[in-house]
């Protein structure tokens, strides 16, 4: 089985993809992780992040090692993994990738922003996550605040429109609902009632065949 986890920053689609993946024995693939370490990989490097072809030798360089910095998860890296996420070259260096993830046994959930759409358009099950922008900048500034970085909430919330109005409007892969995705709006929803939402949403799907 593949479920297909889509939805905005901070919707809480990496929580509900972790939960999920360990309640049906699923492996887990984050791939935003992959766009930040090709971000954090150019910043180490000094490059300039709007530097197209830099960023796609940067996907192709890309290796397991990467992909467990720490400094992933800082917002500046965040921020970055949406402007090289809109590069073409880089979003074809990392696809192959993440279609052998998902083809591996027993099966995976993967969370991103074109999963879905793109990367397993034959997912079984395809979940759309979405919360409002301002409850999103509250998960995002107590993540941050958790990590032990300052936190200026008003700066978070226009970080995350700003990355929203990027993600959803580039012209490759850019962040939209699959025509068979099922919405999960988590503004007023805990991480157990979100996650007991999907599952009622995967089951429905698997008893339909
Ligand atoms: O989910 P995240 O915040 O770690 O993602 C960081 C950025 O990476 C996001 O703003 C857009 C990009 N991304 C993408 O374009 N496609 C994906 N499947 C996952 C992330």
């Amino acid at each position: 089985m593949i479920v297909a986890i889509d939805g905005p920053a901070a919707s809480g689609k990496g929580t509900l993809a972790r939960r999920i993946a360990a309640h049906y024995g699923l492996r887990h693939l984050d791939s935003g992780v992959l766009y930040r370490a090709v971000a954090l990989r150019m910043i180490a490097q000094g490059q300039d992040l709007a530097d197209a072809e830099a960023a796609a030798r940067a996907a192709r360089d890309i290796d397991p090692a990467d992909l467990e910095d720490p400094a992933l998860r800082s917002r500046r890296t965040g921020e970055g993994a949406s402007i090289v996420s809109a590069v073409p070259a880089v979003r074809a260096a990392l696809l192959d990738f993440q279609r052998r993830f998902a083809a591996e046994p027993p099966g995976a959930v993967i969370d991103g922003r074109d999963i879905g759409t793109v990367i397993c358009p034959d997912a079984e099950v395809k979940l759309f996550v979405i919360a409002s922008a301002e409850e999103r900048a509250r998960r995002r500034a107590l993540e941050l605040t958790n990590r032990g970085e300052p936190v200026d909430e008003a700066a978070i919330l226009a970080d995350i429109k700003a990355r929203d109005d990027r993600d959803m409007n580039r012209l490759t892969a850019p962040l939209k609902p699959a025509d068979d995705a099922v919405l999960v709006d988590t503004t007023t929803l805990d991480a157990e009632t979100a996650f007991l939402a999907a599952v009622a949403v995967i089951e429905a799907r698997l008893t339909a065949g």
